[in-house]
């Protein structure tokens, strides 16, 4: 059991920045990483829509054999987990509760959320803050084009800038002092919200919390593999070309041994 792969997916390059955080807190877990580059993007689907490939893109990591599921994706998060955990008998662990666990620390309790327009849609961010603290109030904004802009590797040219201060105004306006990022893209972007933002304002990002949720449990149910380096291996829905290529700053390194399946 303990050297079961832990199965993470995504709906493309995204979710590397989670992968990336689980390899730097659990370096001895054996990963199996699903990007679904042939349906991407998720977060301007419909939440039916979504729900459907994010329980294909878990029934491929379920058949090989994992411990637990990963959904690195905050849109499949969002919409998707009551039906994967119906559907599979097996843990698993979303983006949206570890990243508001760590935003109700907010000393003003007033918390910027900001993610994709499905996210922000849904309100499960908003929801499950408020599960916490229930008198925060949580101030949201969908950010469209922050994914284009850190798979293009512009997270920190002015046009990053300038489309932060936009999307931001009224988080700013409504003095949050805390902002969740609440997309796998987003913590790319991190220097870029922050000098808008200002020194301030706390950015939580989901992918270190997800991380920390994982080893956490992993600690007091005795699952995680003792020894150091993992095995990693990638898998697409689409030609692995692309993937290899802009996922490299996501995961911090380079993307050895992705292959291409099919899963619908
Ligand atoms: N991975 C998605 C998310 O975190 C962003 C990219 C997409 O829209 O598919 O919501």
């Amino acid at each position: 059991m303990l050297h079961r792969a832990i199965g993470i997916f995504d709906s493309g390059v995204g979710g590397l920045t989670v992968c990336k955080e689980i390899i730097r807190q659990l370096p001895g877990e054996n990963l199996i990483y699903l990007g679904d580059t042939a349906r991407v993007p998720y977060g301007t689907k419909s939440a039916q829509t979504v729900e459907r490939y994010a329980l294909e893109a878990a029934g491929f990591l379920v058949e090989q054999g994992v411990k637990l599921l990963v959904v690195a994706c905050n849109t499949a998060s969002a919409v998707a987990l009551p039906a994967l955990r119906e559907r599979y008998q097996l843990p698993v662990i979303g983006v949206i509760e570890p990243g508001a666990r760590r935003a109700v620390h907010s000393l003003n309790r007033r918390i910027g959320v900001i993610g994709t327009e499905g996210t922000i849609n849904s309100g499960r961010y908003e929801e499950a803050i408020r599960t916490l603290l229930p008198d925060a109030e949580v101030f949201s904004a969908a950010c469209p084009l922050f994914v284009p802009l850190a798979e293009e590797g512009w997270a920190d040219h002015e046009v990053a800038r300038l489309a932060s201060l936009e999307y931001l105004q009224p988080l700013i306006a409504a003095q949050i002092d805390t902002l969740v990022l609440g997309c796998t893209h987003y913590p790319l972007l991190r220097n870029t919200l922050q000098q808008v933002l200002g020194p301030s304002v706390l950015l939580v990002d989901s992918a270190e919390e997800t991380a920390r949720c994982v080893a956490e449990l992993f600690r007091a149910q005795g699952l995680e593999r003792p020894e150091h380096g993992g095995q990693r291996d990638f898998y697409v829905t689409d030609v692995p070309t692309r993937f290899e290529l802009v996922g490299r700053p996501f995961l911090g390194g380079e993307l050895a041994k992705v292959a291409q399946v099919a899963i619908d």
